[in-house]
């Protein structure tokens, strides 16, 4: 038997803000352990002082893209290093070979990143086709319905950033096989929180920032492209490190990564990519199902907390489309921003979107947070 994981002392060490703040908001930006602050103050010395570096921002850079590698199920060259969410996408939009007429299935209420660079397409002809909600869901039946012959992707989040509905990768990806579509996935929302695993999915394209749940900071993204998937997309954003030659060859050969980095463009974002490496070695040192389960355990105390007060859940509450993201609303938007501006007062912090208040809660949360957080609702609703 394996020792339990002491949750308690990794909050300590790592999470120091636990010991002011009831920090649920996870899903706005995470916190940086107290390890990767460090490797970060070492990076930042050798920046001070380029004379003290060598070589580790490229080692750092090569471990980013192996824990990553390991919790999306995919060989690290398949993963490029991308500044965000909205970058990612739009290489892949705009790699993509399109004709006018085609169309993209995108759910309503998606984030806007996602949005956006299929949207620019529509200058060129192709148009998006927004798939209905149903109320917390985004029903499988209805992204069915959305398909036509002239589908060409399905792009969507795994995990919803409002309410944090989490899709059927399984199904998705075998109906995107089936058609014959590419399938886009943005994990933002789970990625560093949630078992992913992007060959059962059948995920062509998998993209996520790095400044929630691999937390890490902003302007460090990863894109996963499948082997498969490479031979659609054009690089559109060649430079230095898109090439095998890198900067130093001068004969400007388009000599592509045989592998997704082909999908990078210049320098790296270093500082990035070791907070990565360093954010991610806390979540492999737990084990991704522990980090998922303790998270969820956060997450259900405050559920359950909440069934006798006058709120609505606004997540759908399936166990298989459960994530980390818990959203509730009292009903009226205004209320809604009060309880998030008391809950800040008393030292909690929840996020407001347009579903109501979203609490998101990480694996080195506890229940006292949780309780804080309902005393705080208690209080407000009353
Ligand atoms: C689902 C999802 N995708 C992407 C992002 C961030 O997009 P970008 O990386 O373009 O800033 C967020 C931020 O809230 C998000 O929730």
């Amino acid at each position: 038997m394996t020792a339990p994981i002491d949750f308690a002392a990794i909050r300590a060490r790592e999470f120091p803000i636990g010991e002011r703040i009831a920090y649920l908001d996870h899903a706005t930006v995470s916190p940086m352990p107290v390890r990767t602050a460090a490797v970060l103050a070492e990076r930042v010395a050798a920046l001070q002082d380029p004379s003290r570096e060598h070589g580790l921002r490229a080692a750092y850079a090569i471990e980013a893209r192996e824990r990553m590698g390991r919790l999306l199920n995919a060989p690290p060259q398949q993963i490029a290093l991308l500044s965000n969410l909205a970058e990612a996408a739009a290489v892949v939009a705009n790699g993509l070979t399109l004709e006018p007429g085609d169309e993209i299935v995108i759910p309503e209420q998606e984030f806007s990143s996602l949005v956006y660079p299929w949207l620019n397409l529509e200058a060129h002809g192709v148009r998006v086709v927004f798939v209905p909600k149903t109320g917390p869901a985004t029903d499988f039946e209805r992204i069915v319905a959305a398909l036509s012959p002239r589908t060409k992707a399905l792009a969507l989040s795994h995990v919803e950033f409002q309410n944090g509905f989490r899709h059927d990768m399984v199904e998705l990806g075998e109906l995107c096989r089936r058609h014959g579509i590419l399938f886009f996935v943005d994990v933002t929302q789970s990625l560093g929180i949630l078992p992913i695993d992007v060959v059962a999915w059948q995920a062509d394209v998998v993209a996520a920032h790095g400044y929630k749940w691999m937390m890490a900071l902003h302007g460090i993204a990863a894109l996963y492209v499948s082997e498969a998937a490479m031979a659609k997309i054009r690089p559109t954003v060649p430079g230095r490190s898109s090439v095998t030659g890198g900067f130093e060859l001068l004969d400007y050969a388009l000599d592509w990564h045989p592998d997704a980095r082909r999908y990078q463009s210049g320098g790296p974002n270093w500082l990035g990519a070791a907070a990565i490496a360093a954010s991610l070695s806390l979540v492999e040192e737990i084990g991704i199902e522990n980090v998922a389960k303790r998270a969820k355990a956060v997450s259900d105390r405050i559920l359950a907390g909440l069934t006798d007060m006058p709120v609505e859940i606004a997540t759908d509450l399936r166990p298989e489309h459960r994530s980390s993201i818990l959203t509730f609303t009292s009903g009226s938007e205004e209320k809604d921003r009060a309880l998030v501006a008391a809950a800040r007062t008393a030292d909690i912090h929840v996020g407001r979107r347009g579903m109501g208040v979203r609490t998101a809660a990480s694996f080195w949360n506890n229940g006292v947070d949780a309780d804080r957080l309902l005393d705080v609702v208690r209080a407000q609703l009353k």
